[in-house]
């Protein structure tokens, strides 16, 4: 089964799919309440130079990986850096395995969030609603949680069955436009409140004091989580790239809009919470709830053309999230693919079908189901997504950053890298120079300091 391998139809094409994996509920979750828990300014300061330091040189090791070997992630490395190193692309794909298995029931989430304020917008905000109960009662529902993971993962399926051009890229090029309009709708409304100036100066104050050591660490492994780097996705999406585009430039534009995107959407919900008195306080109690327990009901009672931007938005982060369940898919898939000639839709069923069998388990420890709630491999993490969150963030990217860089920076030859860089071009404001001394020294000290930070201290980035 000699086929030609699919590639994207342009270089915007890929840049667009490969911003959409980069972009989800990393952006629009997680680093909104690190930032947060880390109070805000120094942090963001200290994350965007992990972003430059060390997010954009892995960034370009592993598109330029997949862009040379035209393969996914384990022959990849196999061919690129030596035969044993396809372990590190088999590591990649079951973090990839790892991370889709739970991160799709938060995903499925947005499809619940989505009709209840589309519900609200029709028919006006409840009464006495309780949100805080109402998020209690639904995290213990076993059938709610598995159904919506459900269907979130059948959707992911059916896109990364219909392959490169027609799945992912033709998702992403619908998405990402309508993602960006709403985020700037939401933007708009949200600056014009009056708590939006304390929210920008609680983001970029820069008051170093505050800085703890692990909070640069997790700065740090954030960086890897947010950019999809670490496990093999950016080494397949540039497996699908055609020589003629430049690494570099592409890389860098899928950096700054994932950076863009995480700091507007912090920008948006700082501006909501602290525009109502008393919110600070209570969104300090559970900075995870943000999203899901604080937000909706603000969208009514505080935020301009709220009713409209509420169902907007859990859209925006059912897309997000989406746009990046597709890449963590397509992953596993494409090992089958490459590795074992399985044939794309077989190995799309396949792939996604084992990963939900390790959803159910997390969809169900979030209270309904005893066993799975209380399950604990890693010391104070209850239950099975708590635990698998806990592995692939503090382990798995770590390590699988660490040895990229390792295998782009130490093993692959100077010419190789440089060939390979260097074809479709490099921009003026960088150069291969540049790279290969953030490749070999930068990034893999800052690296290496995570994995020690999380064995010696004990320090959580999930
Ligand atoms: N980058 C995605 C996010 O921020 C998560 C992700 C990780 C997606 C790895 C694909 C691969 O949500």
């Amino acid at each position: 089964m000699s086929q030609q391998r699919e590639h994207w139809s342009s270089s915007f094409g890929f840049v667009l799919a490969a911003t959409g994996s980069a972009v989800g509920l990393g952006n629009l979750w997680k680093f909104p309440y690190i930032t947060w828990e880390n109070d805000g300014g120094a942090f963001v300061l200290v994350y965007l130079v992990c972003i430059a330091a060390v997010g954009m040189p892995i960034m370009l090791a592993e598109l330029l990986i997949g862009r040379k070997t035209q393969k996914s992630a384990v022959a990849a490395m196999r061919e690129a850096v030596g035969p044993a190193w396809g372990l590190v692309g088999a590591w990649g794909v079951l973090t990839g395995f790892v991370i889709l298995s739970y991160y799709v029931v938060i995903a499925g989430w947005s499809l619940r969030y989505f009709a209840m304020t589309a519900g609200w917008t029709i028919s006006g905000l409840p009464a006495e609603f309780d949100l805080g109960a109402d998020f209690a009662a639904f995290a213990l529902s076993g059938g709610k949680q598995v159904g919506l993971a459900a269907v979130f993962m059948a959707v992911t399926i059916g896109i990364v069955r219909s392959g490169v051009n027609h799945g992912i890229e033709r998702t992403a090029r619908v998405l990402l436009p309508v993602l960006f309009v709403i985020l700037l709708l939401l933007l708009f409304s949200a600056l014009s409140l009056e708590g939006s100036a304390e929210a920008l100066a609680f983001m970029f104050h820069m008051d170093f004091s505050s800085l703890r050591l692990e909070s640069v660490l997790e700065a740090l492994g954030h960086a890897f989580f947010t950019l999809s780097l670490g496990m093999g996705a950016m080494i397949v999406f540039g497996s699908y790239l055609s020589k003629r585009d430049s690494v570099v430039k592409a890389g860098a534009i899928i950096v700054i809009l994932d950076t863009m995107i995480a700091l507007m959407a912090t920008a948006i919900m700082f501006s909501v919470i602290f525009s109502v008195p008393g919110m600070r306080e209570q969104v300090g109690a559970s900075p995870v709830g943000m999203l899901f327990i604080s937000l909706p009901e603000l969208f009514y009672t505080t935020v301009p053309f709220g009713n409209l931007l509420a169902p907007l938005f859990y859209l925006l982060v059912g897309f997000a999230a989406l746009t990046s369940t597709i890449a963590l898919l397509e992953v596993v898939a494409s090992y089958l693919i490459d590795e074992h000639g399985v044939e794309r839709t077989k190995a799309a069923i396949i792939s996604g079908a084992c990963i939900f069998a390790i959803t159910i388990m997390a969809s169900l420890s979030l209270g309904a189901v005893d066993g799975f709630s209380t399950f604990e491999v890693f010391d104070g993490k209850q239950g099975v997504f708590a635990n698998l969150d806990h592995f692939a963030s503090n382990w798995q990217l770590p390590i699988g950053g660490f040895l990229i860089t390792l295998a782009a920076g130490w093993v692959m030859t100077r010419e190789a890298t440089e060939a390979e860089l260097r074809e479709g071009g490099v921009p003026g404001w960088y150069s291969y120079g540049a790279w290969r001394f953030f490749i070999r020294y930068v990034a893999p000290v800052a690296v290496g300091a995570i994995i020690v930070a999380v064995i010696a201290f004990g320090v959580d980035f999930s």
